[in-house]
């Protein structure tokens, strides 16, 4: 079982208010209310794409006291529609480096359309956070609405929220995190909870290695491919497998090193480190599906094999987001376990839209929830911090009903 070391720091970024089940389960049903700005929707206009929201708490335990989260259910959300006057939305989006990235983009265009009340201003920040400053300040000089934030890195962003905040322009924070000294910079963030993917993904090796007597207690020789530095993406993640590292004697972790979420550059770095480990690496952790994608050519251009049967010399890759692809290459089992990050939050944003609109008080932070999947049937359930979570087992149905 995966036991967090350090909640801290997260702890003290929940204001005291939303420690209670009672308070999220409110907020929640805060979000399911249309609304409008200027004019006030009709709310039987809307009625018919409402849809309930499970709001829940996890257990108070020495360490989850304090980290009270919303858990929104993506695939269940319906497009919020804005009935009231258009209105305008920048969206600074980091670029286009992965399936993710991409699925993330078509969702947001899919929803915030000129049909459901929405003009979306899309910019594509090319993977620089100087790009998403500049973006920032167009958006406000534009006088937009709100501003939608996918921001690159968690760092640097005070002065450029300061300026949506002085114009008075709401920022909605998406995916990943910025870290400031005043939260009030932003109205909202919705995303994903990093640390516990990857605690969930460490909790599956620990689990997939006790069930084979074989590989137990033997040297498990670890490499980690890790997403652009001070991305929360790549913060949880690697924070959860440092943590699962130390409490192991045997996971040996060989290398670290930055593969920026990139196909091309995850196969360039695992190149590299074959050559210098070769058949010592059992196990890669990498930090999302297309640097996965790459090490399946890495290996494969080395001659070697991946799969779970490690003590016969194959390689196991752990991955992350579960986009198709990923999924495709899990049920084959190329990927030995994939845990989602789940690109489609849109929908769940525009229903935020609709209730900043109405002038409700969300919680500042809201986590989605999100899946891990496998095809070694062995593993049903991995638990995280006393909490168990089902590992689902994947079939080409299952994939195909999948939006990315
Ligand atoms: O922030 C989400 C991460 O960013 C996804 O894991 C990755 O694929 C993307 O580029």
């Amino acid at each position: 079982m995966i036991r967090r070391k350090t909640p801290a720091g997260r702890t003290a970024l929940f204001p005291a208010m939303y420690r209670s089940a009672a308070v999220l389960a409110a907020a929640a049903a805060v979000l399911v209310s249309g609304c409008g700005r200027s004019s006030p929707p009709d709310p039987r206009k809307n009625a018919d794409t409402q849809t309930e929201y499970t709001a829940s708490s996890l257990p108070e335990s020495e360490e989850t006291e304090g980290r009270p989260r919303t858990e929104f259910h993506l695939t269940e959300e319906p497009v919020a529609i804005n009935t009231g006057d258009q209105l305008t939305i920048g969206f600074s989006q980091i670029g286009a480096e992965s399936d993710w990235r991409l699925a993330s983009s078509a969702s947001m265009e899919q929803v915030f359309t000129s049909d459901n009340g929405y003009n979306l201003i899309f910019s594509n920040a090319q993977q620089k956070q100087e790009n998403q400053i500049k973006a920032i300040r167009e958006f406000i000089s534009q006088d937009v609405d709100y501003i939608i934030l996918d921001p690159l890195t968690e760092t640097g962003w005070e002065s450029s929220l300061q300026e949506a905040k002085d114009a008075q322009i709401p920022v909605i924070i998406v995916d990943r995190e910025v870290k400031v000294e005043d939260e009030d910079l932003y109205a909202v963030w919705v995303g994903s909870d990093f640390r516990l993917e990857g605690d969930r993904a460490c909790a599956w090796l620990e689990e997939y290695l006790a069930s084979r007597p074989d590989l137990a207690k033997r040297e498990i020789g670890i490499v980690h491919l890790q997403g652009t530095l001070d991305a929360s993406a790549q913060i949880g993640r690697s924070k959860a497998l440092e943590d699962a590292v130390e409490a192991h004697e045997n996971w040996k972790l060989l290398d670290v090193e930055c593969g920026d979420f990139v196909q091309a550059k995850g196969r360039e770095v695992m190149e590299k480190m074959i050559e210098r480990y070769g058949s010592d690496i059992n196990v890669v952790y990498c930090e999302n599906d297309n640097m996965a994608y790459g090490v399946l050519e890495a290996l494969e251009s080395a001659g070697m094999t991946a799969g779970n049967d490690i003590a016969a010399g194959e390689v196991l890759i752990i991955s992350f987001d579960a986009a198709r692809q990923g999924l495709e290459d899990t049920l084959s089992g190329k990927i030995a376990v994939d845990t989602e990050c789940n690109p489609l939050y849109a929908p769940i944003i525009s229903r935020v839209i609709m209730a900043l609109e109405q002038g409700s008080e969300l919680p500042r932070r809201n986590y989605y929830e999100e899946k891990q999947f496998s095809s070694i049937e062995e593993i049903r359930e991995v638990t995280v911090d006393g909490k168990a979570y089902d590992v689902t087992q994947l079939s080409e149905d299952l994939i195909r009903s999948r939006e990315y």
